[in-house]
């Protein structure tokens, strides 16, 4: 393993461009994160459009960035990453072909490098705090959460991956924004919710989708149900007044007349905000922390990993922590949600194990864990 092979890694899937430069796969020698939030906030949510035409604008100033601290610049890089899938495919395609353009003029090996893998590989990167850390040790169970993805993974080695389970519907982090969004509380709605749940009053059980003998995940569900306890209280509220108790806030049984995602529900008292915030956040941490720590236990797992934008959440740190087996590894906030920085520690331990691709590398919007 050479300790000195310096990658220019490049992440343009989603909402983040960004560029980074990591040595011997752990060492972080730049790290640049342009986020595009503020352009996508407006329209709650994001739009892909606007994120391909923001990566183009953003992507030269932020590479530019990455490069300062090299002594000799573009001469100390010895390969170039960048991510091909899964994202958006238009992101995609900004970051993969700069990536490929850089490597084609300066004549350097390019790795293509799956984003989910790569957050995973976030728990490799060293930081001030941990200088020293040792690297991770297999077998590890990884759960991955983001905003696109719900995944628990075994890995028996570098490259070596065995998918548990997965989300069936709804990623967490998808869940989190949705139903930030019922709770009338903005975007991106994990921060948001978190923010919520701080200090609110427990008494709100939400259900949760065990799916028994499964590690796949279900979250669509727990957003219904937080969609009829706002109704089942506006109904209480309505009741409350004289003259509109009898039509307002009635629902059908069954599945609500409008999809969930399509319904903000502003004007909520904030302690009722709070308390299904609470509640909701409960219910995700419960079934990830429960899954995950099975896993480790049926597979023998040396270490637990977290990664993903949902790893950010505070509640989901303590809780695995606390019931955990083994180890826990969470990379900094700053490292969980989308970065090159991963991108580069990923692409090292691929181009290490003698992994390279050719210019007809395409972006794959769709790709597995194990693609
Ligand atoms: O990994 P990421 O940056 O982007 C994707 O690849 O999807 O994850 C973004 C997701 C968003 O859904 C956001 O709401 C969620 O991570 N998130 C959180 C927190 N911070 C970010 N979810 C729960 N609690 C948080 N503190
Ligand atoms: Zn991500």
């Amino acid at each position: 393993m050479n300790r000195q092979v310096t990658i220019l890694a490049i992440e343009t899937s989603c909402d983040e461009t960004a560029a980074a430069v990591i040595r011997g796969g752990r060492t972080i020698i730049s790290n640049v994160v342009a986020s595009q939030i503020d352009e996508h906030r407006r329209y709650g949510g994001i739009v892909p459009e606007v994120a391909s035409r923001q990566h183009i604008l953003t992507i030269d100033a932020v590479l530019h960035e990455a490069l300062r601290p090299l002594p000799s610049g573009w001469n100390d890089i010895h390969a170039v990453a960048a991510t091909y899938g899964p994202g958006l495919a238009g992101a995609l395609m900004t970051g993969l072909n700069v990536a490929k353009a850089i490597a084609w003029i300066r004549e350097l090996p390019f790795v293509g490098v799956n984003h989910i893998e790569a957050h995973i590989y976030a728990n490799w990167l060293l930081t001030d705090a941990q200088p020293e850390a040792p690297a991770p040790q297999f077998p590890v169970v990884a759960l991955v959460v983001s905003g696109g993805h719900t995944l628990l993974a075994l890995l028996e080695g570098h490259g070596r991956y065995r998918l548990l389970g997965q989300t069936r519907d709804d990623a967490a982090g998808e869940a989190f924004d949705k139903v930030a969004r019922l709770l009338g509380l903005g975007f991106p709605g994990g921060p948001a919710i978190q923010r919520a749940a701080e200090g609110a009053p427990g008494g709100v059980v939400l259900p949760r989708a065990w799916l028994r003998d499964s590690y796949d995940f279900s979250f669509s569900g727990l957003k219904t149900a937080v969609l009829h306890q706002i109704r089942d209280y506006q109904a209480r509220e309505a009741a409350l007044q004289p003259g509109t108790g009898k039509s307002a806030g009635k629902r059908g049984v069954g599945a609500p007349s409008t999809p969930p995602e399509a319904t903000a529900t502003p004007h909520l008292p904030p302690t009722v905000v709070a308390r299904l915030a609470r509640a909701f956040q409960e219910s995700v941490v419960d079934v990830l922390v429960t899954k995950t720590v099975e896993a480790a236990r049926a597979f023998g797992a040396a270490e637990i990993l977290l990664a993903g934008g949902v790893a950010a959440n505070l509640r989901l740190r303590e809780e695995l922590n606390r019931r955990a087996p083994v180890p826990v590894r969470v990379p900094p906030v700053a490292l969980c949600t989308d970065n090159a920085a991963m991108i580069g520690a990923a692409a090292f331990y691929r181009f290490d194990a003698g992994i390279q691709h050719g210019w007809d590398l395409d972006v794959q919007p769709n790709l597995a864990l194990d693609g």
